[in-house]
């Protein structure tokens, strides 16, 4: 009689559970939308609206978990825009992550990447949306937003959000470590893959886009398609059954290759030992900088010293085979490839009628930039970083948070810094280190490796050394892949802001 009472009981709390919990139907509700009509560029549209669509069957936290999508109406008429059609239409698929942090997923609301979102400070950073040049005003809210733009080029646009460094769930423990904001997008990514055929847009076709942290998720989606590191994190959260491959890459400066970003960031910056945080007001030129202490001046020769067996342990080479090395001291071709991306950046701008008079680390000759003392460009850059730039040796930063744990907060992820630790401090697992490292998924068996990849890096960026894209972009393109960077002059810590110059790579590629 008990056991019959209690089985009952097991029974009616099992159909309960599932009556106020059905798992997410992860196939396409397209009559489940909202009409929405928008306007860019004195041009007036109309697109279907999918909000919120949670994107695995077993999802941990349904605020971030969850993807939105947009669809101009032409699509659902048999109609063309800009040439596409429901079947031929790139899916141009953003990601608002910023800071390694939880991420909403991008909206027809916001205000283009990196000039007005929500960013939270990184080791002494401001958000994102204080983080403008000297002098430039605030973004007026409700800017038009790089979805719409994007819309009203007949792109699809599906952009998830992801967690993040900060998340807990109910029971106190970390939900949002490395990898979880990587293996959420991956699982949208399958989302959108596994109703290729419900949706208008062609997933074959997906184009990632995010700025500096959301920039190196957009690097990760492209580097690890398919990679069985993730399956096991993908199949406990209930992803769709589609493979998880990309088209295209698009990245602004991207905080990526953690693991070797202190050691860069020194090659760059040893000798310069004022720094300007930056926070909480924005740096002004007029701000008294701060002076690096001798601990910290210790650490970054010792970093420096370790970045050149770094680079010629990749075996870069430049376009004509030759091998891209660096000495002892940090110089050689490695180092002139860098200079020579900043070189091509002064040239366009003085290519379209730029007056450069005014930086002096430049050689200008008959309208051409023919050098550039490296020593002076950098002191115009200005560090803002204190060495070690991510992995702090008081756990500090944001990366370090990314590496914690279920239970950890924060944690090491480099030798030099676990060696040289200040505090007591644990190190994460070697193998999530790598799952945030889009370098080593290059080329690699059973990966399937983005064919297309943009990327850009302010030339006044130093939230990360210029090398870090350098050195990726050099490995893409030794891979045999379309790879294409550069450094926009004067540019800094932002994204999205040539969507123009973006949009027509997309449409090269896909028309
Ligand atoms: C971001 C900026 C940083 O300097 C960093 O270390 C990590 C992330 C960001 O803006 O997302």
């Amino acid at each position: 009689m008990k056991s019959n009472l209690k089985s009952f009981c097991i029974i009616l709390s099992l159909a309960l559970c599932s009556f106020t919990s059905p798992k997410p139907d992860l196939s396409f509700q397209a009559q489940k939308y909202v009409s929405q009509t928008l306007t860019f560029e004195g041009k007036t549209f109309i697109v279907r609206a999918y909000e919120n669509i949670i994107y695995v069957e077993n999802p941990v936290d349904t605020l971030y978990q969850k993807m939105n999508i947009y669809i101009p109406e032409e699509y659902f008429t048999g109609k063309k825009v800009n040439a596409y059609t429901a079947a031929t239409a790139p899916i141009f698929f953003p990601n608002k992550v910023g800071g390694y942090m939880p991420a909403q997923p991008a909206t027809l609301k916001e205000t283009p990447m990196g000039m007005g979102g929500n960013r939270p400070p990184m080791n002494g950073m401001p958000p994102m949306g204080d983080r403008r040049p000297e002098g430039m005003p605030a973004m007026p809210q409700a800017k038009p937003s790089t979805v719409v733009a994007a819309l009203a080029k007949g792109y699809v646009v599906a952009s998830a959000g992801a967690r993040g460094r900060t998340l807990k769930g109910s029971n106190g423990e970390y939900t949002g470590k490395a990898p979880a904001g990587i293996v959420d997008l991956k699982a949208a990514v399958r989302y959108l893959k596994f109703n290729d055929k419900l949706m208008p847009g062609d997933a074959n076709k997906i184009i990632s886009n995010g700025t500096s942290a959301g920039g190196a998720m957009s690097t990760l989606i492209g580097a690890t398609g398919n990679n069985p590191d993730y399956e096991p994190y993908l199949k406990a959260l209930g992803a769709a059954n589609a493979t998880d491959d990309i088209f295209a890459v698009s990245a602004y400066c991207p905080i990526t290759n953690l693991d070797h970003a202190d050691m860069a960031y020194e090659w760059q910056f040893n000798g310069i030992n004022t720094y300007k945080k930056g926070w909480p007001a924005p740096a002004k030129s007029s701000d008294a900088p701060s002076v690096l202490n001798d601990e910290q001046i210790k650490a970054s020769a010792q970093l420096k010293t370790l970045f050149p067996a770094y680079v010629n342990s990749l075996n870069l080479k430049d376009t004509k085979g030759k091998t891209l090395t660096l000495d002892a001291e940090g110089n050689g071709s490695f180092k002139d490839l860098v200079i020579n991306y900043v070189i091509a950046s002064a040239q366009k701008v003085l290519n379209e009628g730029k007056d450069m008079s005014g930086y002096s680390f430049l050689k200008i000759t008959d309208n051409k930039v023919t050098a550039l003392d490296f020593g002076a460009y950098l002191n115009y850059l200005e560090r803002m970083k204190t060495p070690p730039a991510f992995d702090a040796l008081d756990l500090s930063t944001g990366e370090n948070m990314l590496f914690g744990s279920a239970t950890i907060d924060k944690q090491h992820f480099t030798e030099f810094a676990q060696k040289n630790s200040s505090i007591e401090a644990s190190s994460v697992d070697e193998l999530l280190v790598k799952m945030m490292n889009p370098m080593y998924y290059l080329g690699q068996k059973n990966t399937t490796n983005a064919k297309h990849w943009r990327i850009r890096h302010g030339s006044k960026d130093k939230d990360t050394s210029l090398a870090i894209s350098v050195i990726l972009t050099t490995a893409l393109q030794n891979n045999s892949i379309d790879a294409n960077l550069e450094f926009p002059w004067d540019k800094p810590h932002s994204g999205d802001y040539d969507l123009n110059e973006l949009f027509a790579w997309i449409d090269g590629l896909c028309k």
